[in-house]
């Protein structure tokens, strides 16, 4: 037993307060879909989780990187071959540019396969003088305005873990059965290239990587072996739904340990990480890596003694802080929290999350980020770390491989009126494919310094 799991159960959460809970009408047929999932297979393994751990520990001291995205909020109906493929296929590009310019490799983490639970600002949403109980993902209930679609339905728990499933089936057939080759997402960049209005000032990297996968095969470096045809992407979600993630967790066998088995890596959101809250309790029993978001507002102490918490043995991996302050905050309050982890000697992984304190609403109604904003607070977040002499060691994006207009700017420039022509997210708004490859090759030279 380690520090971890000191008086933990995989129930003791029930017994402090649970924020961002649905309001299930029927507390027995939630036992019910809970009973069932408690039997179901795990749908990941123990081993892999520690793989990634270990790769985390890499980003704490700079000698990897962790590209962490997706969905805000993944939809049952976009459970399909194509969107989880497009997504994919950006999540290797960008890291394909990473790994390149950063001259490290990239840890890779979907932001999918379970991301269907959400916590809102909101308990209610009011249109038109009617209110309805909010939507809060796929798992609890449906985003339509109607009170029938906005009633929580536990079965939604089990067609979540049913999509998670298949989702994860699909992807490790991807990444494992070639779709994932260097060559062919080298083949896919120069397309971008091609293709972007800002292509031309790509396209000297597109090149030089092109050259590097030439020279190896020209020394007789084989490009068809594991290292360079098959790779891997983790999964992670927010772990929001306690019954849920308390179904998954199990012991795993060859260790004795509790695990979270519903994805590698969980997180604890902005609105959920009160110390002495549930979610805290839960996962600072299983041994999974821990996101932690922490938004502008933060106090200090309170983020030490949650690391603390979740971490008391200070083991490089198990923690990644993702700040999320918002273009006009980070400069100032980002410095402060980098300082102080420092001088306590925290093994931290670094994330930026440069979408959630940058959303607004548009004139024409819409939930927007614009892509200069975002950009702009990876930037400074770089800078912070340079100057603090701490690791930038992430970046978290909301992403999707669809052609939508939900963040503007851009090379393409989508301006406030085109939102509407293709938003299609159920929360909030990601970059699309292009959109999100243009952050890699915009922020590629500041990973290798
Ligand atoms: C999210 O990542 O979608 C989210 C809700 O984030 P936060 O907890 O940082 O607001
Ligand atoms: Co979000």
């Amino acid at each position: 037993m380690t520090a971890h799991q000191n008086n933990w159960t995989k129930t003791s959460w029930k017994n402090v307060t649970a924020h961002q809970q649905p309001n299930w009408p029927d507390a027995k047929a939630v036992d019910e879909v809970l009973g069932d999932l408690e039997k179901l297979p795990p749908l990941v393994f123990a081993g892999e989780i520690r793989s990634l751990k270990k790769l985390l520990a890499k980003a704490v001291t700079g000698d990897a990187f962790l590209l962490q995205g997706g969905d805000c909020s993944e939809d049952f109906s976009k459970v399909t071959a194509p969107t989880i493929r497009e997504t994919l296929k950006v999540l290797l590009q960008m890291a394909v540019v990473l790994t390149y310019a950063g001259r490290k490799p990239v840890v890779k983490v979907g932001r999918i396969a379970g991301q269907f639970a959400k916590p809102r600002s909101a308990d209610t949403e009011t249109r038109d003088g009617v209110e309805l109980p909010s939507y809060r993902g796929d798992m609890v209930n449906r985003p339509e305005f109607t009170e029938e679609a906005r009633i929580p339905d536990p079965q939604n728990m089990m067609r979540g873990y049913n999509m998670a499933a298949s989702t994860l089936n699909l992807l490790r057939a991807f990444t494992r059965g070639g779709f994932g080759s260097l060559q062919r997402v080298q083949a896919w960049n120069q397309e971008f290239v091609a293709q972007s209005p800002l292509g031309r000032s790509y396209a000297r990297m597109a090149k030089q990587i092109d050259q590097a996968i030439k020279f190896m095969e020209t020394i007789g470096i084989p490009t068809d072996n594991p290292q360079i045809n098959q790779t891997q992407l983790f999964t992670s979600h927010e772990a929001l739904l306690l019954g849920y993630e308390e179904a998954l967790t199990r012991v795993d066998s060859t260790t004795g340990d509790w695990y979270n088995c519903s994805a590698h890596m969980l997180w604890i959101g902005e609105r959920t990480r009160q110390l002495d809250g549930a979610h805290v309790e839960f996962l600072r029993g299983v041994l999974n890596p821990i996101g932690i978001k922490i938004g502008p507002t933060y106090d200090i102490d309170n983020i030490k003694q949650l690391v603390s918490t979740l971490n008391p043995e200070n083991e490089a991996g198990r923690i990644t802080l993702i700040t999320r302050l918002g273009l006009k905050n980070v400069e100032k309050v980002l410095p402060p929290l980098l300082r102080e982890m420092k001088r306590e000697g925290l093994n931290i992984v670094w994330s930026c999350d440069p979408m959630h304190a940058n959303t607004y609403t548009a004139e024409t109604g819409h939930k927007t980020r614009s892509f200069n904003d975002i950009l702009s607070e990876i930037t400074c977040f770089f800078e912070a770390h340079w100057s603090e002499g701490t690791i930038p060691g992430g970046l978290h994006i909301e992403m999707t491989g669809e052609n939508v207009t939900e963040c503007t700017g851009g090379a393409r420039n989508i301006i406030d009126e085109e939102l509407a022509n293709n938003y299609l997210t159920t929360c909030d708004p990601r970059l699309n494919a292009e959109q999100s490859l243009e952050v890699a090759f915009q922020i590629a030279d500041m990973i290798r310094s």
